[in-house]
Order: C-alpha cells, then sequence, then structure tokens
C-alpha cells in the first residue's frame, strides 16, 4: 500500500474514536474478519489485514497502538513479527493470540516485549478485559499530558522554563529587581539561558516600550567594539565615512545588553566603568561627551572572580557590575527541569517540523537524565530538535539521540577505551565535540576551547569545514 493510502486509512481510523485504534493480522481470513466485527462490538475501532508485511507497514506510520496479532504462524516467524513491529515503534503495544499456548511460550513472548499473550480460540471477555485496561491506561496518561500542558504554561516565565528550586530562586531574584536595577551581571556556564534572561529583564523593567541594545563583546573585533558601543564621527578612522551614533545613544532610556563582556579588552573596560559610574559616552573621534540613561545588563560565561585574579579583567568594574548578580545554575545542578524542558522543546519543534512526537521512551529519558549536559538547555534544545527529525514513530527512542547521550557517564565501550594515536586526532575529536556541544557556533566553540577566535576559523579553514565565511555565524 503506497504511503498516502496508508496515512488516509490511519487517518479514518484515528478520526473515528480519537482512542484505542486497533490493528488486527491474522493469517487466516476467516479469524480476521471475526476478530475485526469482535473489536467493532466492543466499540473500537480496527484496520485488519492477512499480511503480516502490510501490518508492519501500519506500524510504522505511527498511528496504530495496539496490535493485535496471530501467531498462529510458525512461532519463529511470530516472534520475528513481534521484533519487528517493536523495533519499528517502540511504544506499540502488541498482543499476541496462539493457537498453541503453555506458560513457558507466554513467559518468552512476554520478555520478548508483548504485552500480552492469549489463547486461541479467543475468550471474548478476556479480550475485552486487556482492551479496556489499556484503553484505560491511555486515558490516563492523555490526563497526565494535558495536565503537564497546564503546568508548563504555568511553569513558563517570560519564556523561561523551569520549576527546579534553583530556577524558582533565579525567577524570584528577577521580580525583586527587575523594576529597580540599573546593573545586572549574569553569569553561568554556556547555553544556560543567560540571553533569555537578559530579554526577560528588559520585558519585566519599566522601560520594557524602550529598545533593548545587545550587543556581542566576543563577535566584535576589539578595533570596531568602541565605535559599535559609543558611535564615531566622520573621519575618526579609515571608513568612518558618516557620523554614526553607537549603541548606547540607540538604547538611551532603554536597555544595553553586553553579552560575553568577559571578551572585552581592559582599554574597553574603562570605558566601560566611566558609563557604568557617570552615565556617560564619547564618540569615537569626538571631544564632546553625552550623558545617557540606559540599564546595564552584562553576562559572561566565564569566572569573573579568575578573570580578575588572571589581570584580565578589571578588578574596579567587576564589582560595579557585580552589585546585581544572577548565577544562572548549570542544567546538572537542576536535572528536574529536564521532563519539563523536554516537553516545551517537544511542542516547539512539532510546531516547526509538523511532527506528532508524544513523549520518549523510558530509556530514552533515563539516558538524558545520566548525560552531564556540558552545554546545558542549548544541548538539550539542540538533541530533542535533532532526535524529532530523525525519529521515525511518536515516541522518541534512544537510538534517536546522539552518541554521546546514548552512553551513559563512565560508561566505556571498546571504542572509547584509550588508545596511543596522534595528538591531532584528539585533538580534531575534541573540537568535533566541543563544536557539537555549541549548535556548532564557532564563537562560542573558541570560548570554550580556550582559543582565539581566528586560530578556531584557521583550523577549521585548513580542514576545509569552512569555505571563507568567517564570522557568519557570530551570534
Ligand atoms: N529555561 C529555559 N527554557 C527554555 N529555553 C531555554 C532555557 N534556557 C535556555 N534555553 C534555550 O537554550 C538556548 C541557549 O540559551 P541562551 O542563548 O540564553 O544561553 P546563554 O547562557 O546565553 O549561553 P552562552 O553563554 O553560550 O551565550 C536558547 O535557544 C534558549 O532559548
Ligand atoms: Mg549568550
Amino acid at each position: 500500500m503506497n504511503p498516502s493510502a496508508l496515512s488516509e486509512v490511519a487517518e479514518q481510523v484515528h478520526g473515528k474514536t480519537d482512542g484505542l485504534t486497533i490493528c488486527v493480522v491474522d493469517p487466516d481470513k476467516s479469524t480476521v474478519v471475526v476478530l475485526e466485527e469482535m473489536l467493532e462490538e466492543f466499540g473500537f475501532s480496527a484496520v485488519a489485514t492477512s499480511d503480516p508485511q502490510e501490518a508492519l507497514d501500519y506500524v510504522s506510520g505511527g498511528r496504530f497502538r495496539v496490535v493485535l496479532c496471530g501467531m498462529q504462524m510458525p512461532r519463529a516467524a511470530g516472534t520475528a513479527f513481534l521484533e519487528q513491529a517493536l523495533q519499528r515503534d517502540p511504544g506499540i503495544y502488541v498482543i499476541v493470540m496462539t493457537d498453541f499456548y503453555s506458560i513457558e511460550s507466554a513467559i518468552d513472548v512476554i520478555k520478548r516485549g508483548a504485552y500480552d499473550y492469549l489463547p486461541k480460540p479467543i475468550d471474548k471477555a478476556r479480550l475485552k478485559k486487556t482492551l479496556d485496561d489499556l484503553a484505560a491506561q491511555f486515558q490516563q496518561r492523555r490526563l497526565v499530558r494535558e495536565l503537564e500542558e497546564k503546568l508548563l504554561n504555568n511553569l513558563e516565565f517570560h519564556g523561561i522554563v523551569g520549576r527546579s528550586p534553583a530556577m524558582l530562586e533565579v525567577f524570584d531574584l528577577m521580580r525583586k529587581i527587575s523594576r529597580h536595577y540599573t546593573n545586572v551581571l549574569l553569569t553561568g556556564q554556556t547555553g544556560t539561558g543567560k540571553e533569555l534572561i537578559a530579554n526577560a529583564l528588559h520585558q519585566m523593567s519599566p522601560v520594557s516600550t524602550r529598545r533593548l541594545a545587545v550587543c556581542n563583546c566576543s563577535a566584535v573585533v576589539d578595533t570596531l567594539i568602541e565605535s559599535e558601543l559609543f558611535g564615531h564621527v566622520r573621519g575618526a578612522f579609515t571608513g568612518a565615512t558618516d557620523t554614526r551614533p553607537g549603541l548606547f545613544e540607540y538604547a538611551d532610556g532603554g536597555t544595553v545588553f553586553l553579552d560575553e563582556v568577559a571578551d572585552t579588552s581592559l582599554a574597553m573596560q574603562a570605558k566601560l566603568l566611566r558609563v557604568i559610574q557617570n552615565r556617560e559616552i564619547q564618540r569615537v573621534g569626538s571631544p564632546e561627551v553625552s550623558h545617557v540613561d540606559v540599564r546595564l545588563i552584562a553576562a559572561t560565561n566565564r569566572d569573573l572572580g579568575a578573570e580578575v585574579l588572571a589581570g584580565r579583567f578589571r578588578e574596579d568594574l567587576y564589582y560595579r557590575l557585580n552589585t546585581v548578580n544572577i548565577r544562572v545554575p548549570s542544567l546538572a545542578e537542576r536535572l528536574e527541569d529536564i521532563p519539563l524542558l523536554v516537553a516545551f522543546f517537544i511542542k516547539k519543534y512539532n510546531e516547526e517540523y509538523h511532527k506528532r512526537i508524544q513523549g520518549l521512551t523510558r530509556r530514552a529519558q533515563t539516558a538524558l537524565l545520566q548525560h552531564a549536559w556540558p552545554g546545558n538547555v542549548r544541548e538539550l534544545e539542540n538533541v530533542i530538535s535533532g532526535a524529532s527529525l530523525v525519529a521515525a514513530t511518536d515516541f522518541i527512542d534512544i537510538h534517536d539521540l546522539p552518541i554521546q547521550v546514548q552512553r551513559p557517564p563512565g560508561h566505556r565501550t571498546k571504542g572509547d577505551a584509550w588508545r596511543p594515536v596522534p595528538l591531532q586526532d584528539v585533538r580534531k575529536e575534541h573540537i568535533r565535540r566541543v563544536l557539537e556541544v555549541c549548535g556548532g557556533n564557532r564563537v562560542r566553540a573558541s570560548q570554550m576551547l580556550g582559543i582565539g577566535r581566528t586560530s578556531l576559523y584557521r583550523y577549521l579553514k585548513r580542514k576545509g569545514k569552512i569555505n571563507g565565511a568567517e564570522g557568519a555565524d557570530a551570534t
């Protein structure tokens, strides 16, 4: 049957009950007819076939949640069908019926993943009870999902998802300071949501109707950052063909968000200190000092205290910025947020990819909870987005997750064991993994690797990974 005809059948069945939809497969055509009538009598929707391959295609279609399978075929063929069905859809419930029932074979079939094993001729009442129980189970799950969705709406704080005590504390602090702050420092590992929080802080502030200007300090070369922030006058430097205001003037009356503030030079830091202390700026090439009224949010994923000790960050600027500090916890510190974040991202990517993913299999959930999440929420979002794309059924299974997430930490497979490989191979693999954690963002990756952006670009270019499109992803 071609795919569109298949989805038509599934659509008809699905539309009929919106509940339990059952695929009946039995090599004996008359049994198929009897079972189909029996299921209709019970009030369930059914599509029946005597061709196991067709039944497997239905399973791949992903809309049937229950298969009633006659194992009149030799046992090996019957269990092969069961295994293939589960492989195609790990969330499917297979009820196996057999002419050769024994306790031993029942245990074997259940162990292989069948939901129930019934002897033939079918005891009508027993089959009805099994299906009613399943229907009740599905109903209960739907209710839980609906509740979770409602909960999600309540546990979303200005687009930030979280219910862990650590995040509730962050929300609390945001509420308290949003009306009053002039300078806020956001710290936390890469991908924890600092930019999201900066946006929310602006939206919650009394200047939410004014502009929010964002400067990613690590993406702008040092020589240009001063003119980007403070503006310049015509002729101030080669290429300054006109007079232009900078971000601080643009955002006057609103908020300036200085992302990756630790990446600024010491000279630039002195100028930032002047803005913070006096709210004064000077366009490059102009002697004129002007006053700006802005709120300042600065963010960094570095340890600013350590940067001060290393002489790379001005101590006075650090203390000025640090008067209000929101430390965003890493995902490893709030594992209890993972199910909620997963539900949030599944919903987001279902809409984006037009999918109907309902959740994760239990083993996939376990893998997520055991992973170390060095790239934090960004990494989790990338994982769910990728898995939503590749998942063949309505449930994301372990195989849909990237290899490093499938394996629990400390779990060493043969391929992982130490081998005396050339240093350049280790370097290559390490850079590949860091890039993966950063969702391919080279600016972030270079920060994590502790090397200059240009060094990373040069390396990737040498390896033929980019074709001169440098800076294209400097966000
Ligand atoms: N609590 C959250 N709820 C929903 N989405 C989140 C949450 N935290 C982070 N994200 C998402 O994760 C991604 C990374 O977040 P964000 O860019 O704010 O991180 P960051 O802390 O600024 O990272 P970096 O230090 O690398 O710049 C974004 O797509 C963001 O929408
Ligand atoms: Mg950021």
